[in-house]
């Protein structure tokens, strides 16, 4: 239990005297301040660690984690981490990032009761019905929850872009980018599934912000 534990504290301070060793001013560096140009909603999965899949460094991207890569809008977490992101930190990119066999995901398929997290999983099947037609014509369990996860991904874009924090940075002009990502945990290859939005005009007229 406790070799467990204090193994991560070690770690820590092993990957410390590695860095000062690349670079004394490395600590000083970053205590500077944070200038992420990427904001990153990802899966809590501890399989899809957003820094070491994109080959970024402490810095590099302002990261939200919940499970199955949500962006639900009464999320006051997701909601205060995008607005600092946005006006604060400016980024210029926000990747929503899921992953093909996402345990949140395959749970909404189910007709299982899990518990608190039943509350989670049913704005994932909310998702699940507006596809129905074309996943319930996907014969094939795993294919049709790996679609599943895509389609949810495109549905968290769009949820993105309907909020009132992004519809103003564009209203700016502000230089914001969405993307909604695939990551695949049986290769690591990372697939953009190209749904990216740039502007109000991506989005149905009926969620336009004056
Ligand atoms: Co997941």
């Amino acid at each position: 239990m406790e070799q467990s534990y204090k193994k991560l504290l070690e770690n820590n301070k092993a990957w410390v005297k590695e860095q000062l060793e690349l670079d004394p001013k490395y600590f000083s560096k970053l205590a500077n301040g944070q200038n992420p140009e990427y904001l990153w909603i990802g899966c809590s999965d501890s399989r899809v660690p957003a820094n070491q899949i994109t080959g970024t460094n402490p810095g590099e991207v302002f990261v939200h984690r919940n499970i199955a890569n949500m962006v639900v809008h009464s999320d006051m977490n997701m909601l205060s981490v995008l607005s600092y992101a946005v006006e604060v930190l400016k980024v210029k990119h926000i990747i929503v990032c899921g992953h093909y066999g996402c345990g949140g995901v395959m749970a909404a398929m189910e007709n299982q009761q899990f518990g608190l997290i039943d509350n989670w999983l049913r704005h994932i099947k909310d998702v699940y019905r507006y596809h129905h037609k074309e996943l319930d014509a996907i014969e094939d369990k795993t294919l049709r929850a790996r679609r599943f996860v895509e389609v949810n991904v495109v549905e968290q874009v769009h949820d993105l872009g309907k909020t009132s924090i992004v519809q103003n940075a564009w209203k700016r002009e502000q230089p914001l980018h969405i993307h909604g990502w695939v990551y695949d945990i049986n290769d690591g290859i990372i697939n953009d599934l190209n749904v990216t939005f740039k502007s109000t005009i991506d989005l149905h007229k009926v969620y336009h912000l004056d």
